[in-house]
């Protein structure tokens, strides 16, 4: 049977089965069968289709705190300076920036996945549009800072070992193999071996006081592949919560304050 015919009859058949006990007549139930084929390609595409953008994933909304547990001002960011504040979860990293000027969004197609998927990227937040926030595990190997060290962070100029002169200035870089990441770009991939965009987390600014709320990451997220390869050291580090959703609040503090060897490359 022709691929065609056997659609044709899989779908007349069952529509029939479906139709018998309603007592509608054949061409009726036919007719039928071929809307609800219809339908159900429509919604393979429409499916189809989702699956190539990715969108922003909801987590809670937390608001941003100073180290007093207050909420934090955005106004008091000092510019293209590292900040860390942990988001979805306790024991995931992400880096908080004032890039110290305004970062347009970026339209679709510009930012990929490493499974090809596309996304727009609604650029920086706050009163000057220059707050970013990305997730501050590296999407190559899945280095991230911890209190004890860090080989990612933001550098403000140039890395200290540039590799080449026209290394890029002011990015996210990551010392175990040198991946470099724009931040004012959604945090594309500038060089090195990673294949994504450091994932995004989305900030809400609130105006009226200044405050900031993370609510969404947007990207290819690496949650379920870090909490894998580091589910023995995060039992240390961070106990039993590690992969517990963070409630309500969470701390910002400066990268130096934060980690006690900060590693420069
Ligand atoms: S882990 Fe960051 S570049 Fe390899």
């Amino acid at each position: 049977m022709r691929l065609m015919d056997r659609r044709h009859f899989l779908e007349t058949c069952s529509a029939h089965a479906a139709c018998a006990p309603t007592g509608l007549s054949a061409s009726a139930c036919s007719s039928a069968a071929r809307g609800i084929a219809s339908l159900a390609s429509l919604a393979s595409l429409s499916t189809h289709a989702l699956a190539a953008d990715a969108l922003p994933k909801n987590y809670g909304r937390v608001l941003l705190t100073d180290e007093r547990g207050d909420p934090l001002k955005a106004r008091s960011l000092k510019p293209q300076v590292n900040y860390i504040f942990h988001y979805p979860f306790e024991a995931t990293p992400v880096f908080l920036l004032d890039l110290g000027k305004a970062v347009p969004a970026l339209k679709k197609d510009t930012l990929r996945t490493e499974a090809g998927d596309a996304y727009a990227w609604p650029g920086g937040v706050g009163k000057a549009r220059s707050l970013v926030a990305f997730s501050a595990i590296c999407a190559h190997q899945l280095v991230y800072p911890t209190q004890q060290l860090s080989f990612i962070s933001f550098r403000k100029g140039k890395p200290v070992q540039a590799k080449t002169p026209d290394a890029g200035a002011d990015l996210i870089h990551c010392c175990a193999d040198h991946s470099q990441y724009d931040p004012a770009q959604g945090a594309k991939v500038m060089s090195g071996p990673a294949k994504q965009p450091l994932c995004a987390v989305l900030l809400d600014h609130n105006a009226k006081d200044d405050t900031l709320t993370a609510y969404a990451t947007l990207g290819g997220e690496l949650f379920d592949a870090f909490f894998k390869k580091y589910e023995a050291k995060l039992s240390i580090e961070v106990g039993s919560k590690a992969r517990q959703a963070v409630a309500q609040r969470s701390v910002v503090k400066e990268l130096e304050r934060y980690c006690k060897n900060p590693v420069k490359c």
